[in-house]
């Protein structure tokens, strides 16, 4: 496969996007952003944009001299996959990167996040199936497990309190997850451009650290020189809360549920790889990062 020189990325200012941006701006890539026309997302200066309706007229036109489109749209665009790998290969794109930046095709989630999995695995299972037809198109999805540093700084639910340095320790804080920081997403992308051939047609699983509460109490309190507030619950309570919002119609079931997946004992859901070296961390240049590091870029 040729080398990936022009790169175009949609939803670019997103909570991924974002990283991904900053990753490829280092870069020698060439980048254009594309975006809604109703779009009212800012977007980094110096860098070209397409504002442009989403069919496949606009999406081929502005796709035309493309190597690679990376897809990170939010949730609600997903469905506007198969629409973007139909335009990528009018317009002889040669990757697509899907929208996973989750779990992947072997997630071992809650049957409550059944629905939600069906449509992600439509526009994945679409782009192979285009892969087979068009020899020229391949596609990537990147695995990347629980995205550390943003999600436990966003959701205090997820163990950690940053601001006030209290935990909430589930069971007896031992399970292990997979986790990748920002950073480490953003060096994914591109190591996914700089690999063409070893990572085409294929979900890449990505972390930066594997870990488990305890060990990120442990550094918590290391890197503040204080001991925490802990507070001790069950993944089980977690888990019944979770699935009786949802009966409830209360909206938070799907932030307890995805909190549960870290940490529902011994069932392995927040595992993306046994480990590193089973990971593709390597050939992406995925920086290995210990629960300090992640302590330390948490309370920055
Ligand atoms: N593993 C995890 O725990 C985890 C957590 C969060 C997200 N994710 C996944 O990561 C991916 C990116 O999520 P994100 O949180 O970065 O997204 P986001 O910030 O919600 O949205 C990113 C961009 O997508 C575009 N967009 C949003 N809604 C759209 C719609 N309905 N139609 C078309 N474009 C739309 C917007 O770009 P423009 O305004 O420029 O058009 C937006 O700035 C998703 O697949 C998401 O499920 C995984």
């Amino acid at each position: 496969m040729s080398i990936i020189r022009n790169v175009a990325i949609i939803g670019a200012s997103g909570n991924f996007g974002t990283p991904i941006t900053n990753a490829l701006s280092t870069s020698n890539f060439s980048i254009t952003i594309i975006t809604r026309l109703s779009s009212t997302t800012s977007h980094p200066s110096g860098i070209p944009v397409k504002r442009i309706a989403y069919d496949l007229t606009s999406l081929t036109k502005a796709f035309a001299n493309q190597d690679a489109i990376i897809c990170v749209v939010g949730p609600g665009g997903i469905p506007l996959q198969k629409i973007f790998i139909d335009a990528a290969i009018a317009a002889g794109v040669k990757r697509f990167i899907i929208d996973d930046f989750g779990w992947g095709p072997e997630a071992h989630g809650f049957d409550e996040f059944a629905a939600i999995h069906k449509q992600r695995r439509e526009a994945w299972d679409y782009a192979a199936e285009k892969a087979q037809e068009h020899k020229d198109f391949t596609w990537t999805g990147l695995t990347t497990g629980n995205p550390i540093d943003w999600a436990m700084k966003k959701f205090p639910m997820m163990g950690f309190d940053v601001a006030k340095h209290e935990a909430i320790i589930y069971d007896d804080g031992t399970e292990r997850f997979t986790g990748t920081t920002l950073e480490g997403i953003g060096q994914a992308v591109l190591g996914v451009l700089e690999h063409p051939e070893e990572t085409a047609n294929r979900f890449c699983k990505v972390q930066s650290i594997q870990t488990c509460q305890n060990e990120l109490l442990e550094a918590f309190e290391k890197v503040t020189g204080e001991k925490w507030k802990v507070t001790k619950t069950t993944s089980k309570e977690l888990i019944q809360s979770g699935k009786e919002d949802l009966h409830t119609g209360n909206g938070m079931w799907r932030l307890k549920l995805a909190v549960a997946t870290l940490y529902d004992v011994s069932e392995g859901r927040g595992m993306v790889a046994a480990s590193r070296q089973e990971s593709d961390a390597e050939l992406l240049g995925i920086k290995d990062e210990s629960a300090g590091d992640i302590a330390a870029k948490l309370l920055r």
